[in-house]
């Protein structure tokens, strides 16, 4: 399965006034397995171009195919996009809206026609995904839970409807650190226990490299570069020109040289940076 998004356009508000064109010429392609960290300064169109993956927003011209499935045909039905793409909105936990934790997980599966047990099972394997105890909170009200477990219980709603594509628009924005690790955990957890593809809207530079197997760069609704987190993250000075910044770790070794300490690195996850570094301190020594 692969998400490939073919020169997109969108003009919010067309025809009026004050008509605002959001995306300009879009495309990039994932495929199953994958990861995709999005980034782009505010207003950058990296909203509006999620809501175009599930189908919820349509494009002026181009097209957008999810496995064999051409989403911007019209013929499409929407239920068939909501199978496969599950889109987690930014401050998602505002939309639980039901007395308790499992109704409104259970919200999504009801909807795509699953049997009672059925539902029973998935609410009971998304809360677990998310790393929340069924038995301990599903008869709860959503309302009473943490800022985190909030967060949480409205993703297992997406991941319920068990889609192949599941989006992520800021999952770790608004979260004290702890929450922040607990989710960043969740998606990695996700992943491993899928196949499907996850695409996630961060303002973390760190996060989105030590996440992401393909980075997407949004500038003024159009992208402006699409690699791998060490391709992207070295790239300081584009970066630099529309208001981004690169990750800790490749800053780290400008410090480190400014105190006379010169290591030959490009690193920019975290595993990388340790590795360079045990390298240097280590003259070259393997660790195994
Ligand atoms: N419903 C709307 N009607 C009109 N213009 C809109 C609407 N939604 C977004 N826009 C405009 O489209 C552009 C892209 O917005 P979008 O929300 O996609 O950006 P973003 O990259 O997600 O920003 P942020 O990082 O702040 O979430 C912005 O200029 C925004 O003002
Ligand atoms: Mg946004």
């Amino acid at each position: 399965m692969s998400v490939q998004v073919k020169n997109i356009f969108h003009t919010y508000n067309k025809g009026n006034p004050d008509a605002k064109i959001a995306l300009k010429d879009v495309s990039f392609s994932i495929h199953d397995g994958e990861i995709l960290g999005v980034i782009g300064h505010t207003g950058s169109g990296k909203s509006t171009m999620l809501q175009h993956l599930n189908g919820l927003l349509k494009p002026d011209s181009g097209q957008i195919i999810i496995g064999d499935i051409d989403i911007t045909d019209e013929k499409v039905k929407m239920t068939e996009i909501r199978k496969r793409v599950g889109l987690v909105f930014q401050y998602p936990e505002y939309q639980l809206f039901e007395e308790t934790v499992a109704k409104d997980v259970a919200f999504g599966p009801k909807n795509l026609g699953m049997s009672d047990e059925e539902i029973e099972k998935t609410v009971r394997k998304s809360l677990e995904m998310v790393g929340l105890s069924y038995d301990e909170i599903a008869g709860r009200s959503p309302f009473e839970l943490s800022g985190g477990q909030k967060r949480r219980v409205a993703i297992a709603g997406v991941i319920a409807m068990n889609p192949e594509v599941l989006i992520l628009d800021e999952p770790t924005s608004g979260l004290d650190p702890h929450a922040h690790m607990e989710v960043l955990n969740m998606i990695r957890k996700i992943h491993k226990e899928s196949t499907g593809i996850i695409i996630f809207v961060s303002h973390n530079m760190r996060d989105v490299a030590n996440m992401s197997d393909k980075v997407l760069v949004m500038d003024r609704g159009s992208v402006v570069a699409f690699d791998t987190p060490d391709e992207i993250f070295k790239k300081r000075e584009m970066l630099r020109n529309i208001g981004l910044s690169t990750t800790p770790s490749a800053v780290l070794f400008d410090k480190l040289d400014d105190r006379g300490i010169h290591i030959e690195s490009d690193a920019v996850r975290i595993d990388d940076v340790e590795e360079a570094l045990f390298g240097y301190l280590t003259g070259g020594v393997s660790r195994d």
